[in-house]
């Protein structure tokens, strides 16, 4: 059975950088830094242009990261594409993504299966997992994941909706996943999900139970309600079962790899809050600082994109060698949660 091992990481960030002032400045929002950085770590996140679209930050990403691995788009089989701010509600992104690689044109056209996944924060460690399955078993040789996010389009940037709007920054992270016979790669995974808090942070914008889906105007337009066009969370909730979830699916994953946390020599987060990541650090696994990166400063929460650019950015930085273990924990929207260990 062949190893899964990321032999390319990418990470891109659209250019606009917006600060904490810059939402009490540009967008009206009655907000402080402080409160925002005591509570998150956010200092400043970025944003997208209008007429960018998610797949337009994956495309980025994903050609930094075939060049690392040193490919071309048309030495990929397939493409895992993990969003929670899809270009459109269907298709899902990974088909647009697809044919901005070039990859449906011309004589070297290759229609490779592209499969999105809607796991949110965790989408990443999901889609991470399901290439892994793809290549241990043997059908695809290099595998294209990727997490994407453009937020921006899709926040209330008003004082109303500041509790949510605050911690959420675009980017994009992609990670060729490439078959070998070497002893390395990804190690173990575990994913987990609770419906029973489906709705505690959720964005529903229609409800498809209703005829119509959305209610219609006299003009037959359709009318969504705030609460249900814009991204809806019980703050301290998710804070709660976070530290549980993650704490829990770290240690199941480590044991299924049959190493303890202390065998892990960095730990990627997913960066959804300062906080929650140094309360699990220094709470519960009393682990230094030189174990852990964090980037949730200088990108806000990019969602399915924060592991892919906290991967990149350890490699590129040189913290990230061969042979080092690194452990990739996520929790989010669902609830899912998810770990992946890697063997570098
Ligand atoms: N600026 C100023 N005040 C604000 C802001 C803001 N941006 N947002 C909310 N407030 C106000 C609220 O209106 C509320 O005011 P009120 O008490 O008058 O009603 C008050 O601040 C709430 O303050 P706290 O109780 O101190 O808020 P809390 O400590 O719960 O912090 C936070 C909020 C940061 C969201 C926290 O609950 C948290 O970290 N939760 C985890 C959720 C998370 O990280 N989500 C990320 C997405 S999910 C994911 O990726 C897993």
């Amino acid at each position: 059975m062949p190893n899964a091992y990321i032999s390319g990481t990418g990470f891109f960030a659209p250019p606009r950088v917006v600060t904490n002032d810059d939402l009490i400045k540009e967008y009206g929002i009655d907000t402080t830094n402080e409160w925002i950085v005591q509570r998150t770590g956010i200092e400043e996140r970025h944003y997208a242009d209008e007429g960018v679209a998610t797949s337009d930050l994956a495309v980025e990403a994903t050609r930094i990261a075939l060049k690392n691995a040193g490919l071309e788009a048309h030495d990929l089989d397939m493409i895992v594409f993990a969003t929670l701010s899809p270009d459109h509600c269907f298709p899902g992104s990974g088909v647009y993504l697809q044919k901005k690689l070039g990859l449906c044109e011309g004589p070297k056209a290759k229609f490779i299966p592209a499969l999105d996944v809607r796991n949110q924060c965790s989408g990443f460690v999901y889609a991470l997992s399901t290439a892994t399955a793809m290549i241990k078993a043997g059908v695809y040789k290099h595998v294209l994941v990727v997490g994407a996010e453009l937020h921006s389009h899709s926040l209330d940037l008003t004082t109303r909706g500041r509790m949510v709007s605050c911690l959420f920054g675009d980017g994009a992270g992609a990670v060729v996943l490439s078959a070998t016979d070497e002893d390395r790669g990804v190690r173990a995974w575990k994913l987990g999900a609770d419906g029973r808090f489906a709705d505690k942070l959720s964005q529903p914008i229609w409800d498809i139970s209703k005829k119509p889906f959305m209610p219609l105007d006299a003009n037959g337009v359709g009318q969504v309600a705030p609460e249900m066009m814009w991204a809806q969370m019980d703050g301290k909730l998710v804070f709660r079962h976070a530290v549980e979830r993650m704490v829990t699916v770290l240690m199941e994953t480590c044991i299924e790899a049959g190493i303890t946390g202390n065998d892990i020599d960095l730990f990627l987060f997913h960066q959804a809050n300062l906080r929650i990541n140094q309360y699990i650090q220094n709470e519960v696994l009393k682990l230094p600082d030189s174990k852990f990166i964090h980037n949730i400063q200088r990108f806000g929460n990019t969602t399915a994109a924060t592991i892919p650019s906290l991967l990149h950015e350890a490699v590129e930085s040189g913290r990230l060698k061969r042979g080092m273990k690194v452990a990739c924990v996520a929790f989010g929207s669902g609830f899912t949660w998810g770990s992946v260990i890697i063997e570098w």
